[in-house]
């Protein structure tokens, strides 16, 4: 059983040192990002992938990606971004894109509250933006 929760902790994760790597490591399955932290209206997610995702963008905002082990690479329909543990990149707003890992990929992501992992585009991958652990 996941230690999820559906709304948000009254700390909403703020002044406590959060493992990231230990966070990931509650997570089931891949393509399923958790929130473990808010910054005014931004939310850090925690997620780990595996595999293909959709090409779908974000019109109304940017999107953070940060490895934190294993290797992600962010397709753009002009070439591909390469990022391994440490490096990170943003995707602007309105930038058609489509994650891919070989192998398994742990990382961070920095977007505002509500934003769908497909974007615009929805679809069978899309998941429940707000859970929690
Ligand atoms: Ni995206």
């Amino acid at each position: 059983m996941q230690a999820t929760k559906q709304t948000a902790p009254a700390s909403r994760g703020q002044g406590i040192a959060i493992r990231l790597i230990d966070k990931i490591g509650l997570i089931d399955d891949h393509w399923q990002p958790r929130v473990v932290a808010e910054m005014n209206d931004y939310q850090f997610k925690v997620v780990k992938l595996k595999g293909d995702f959709i090409w779908h963008t974000h019109a109304d905002t940017d999107e953070t990606f940060i490895v934190l082990d294993g290797e992600l690479r962010i397709d753009l329909r002009d070439g591909a971004i390469v990022l391994r543990a440490g490096e990170m990149a943003v995707v602007p707003r309105g930038v058609e894109h489509k994650p891919f890992a070989a192998d398994e990929v742990k990382l961070l992501l920095i977007e505002p509250r509500g934003v769908a992992n497909t974007g615009e585009e929805g679809g069978e991958r899309t998941v429940q933006n707000d859970i929690w652990i």
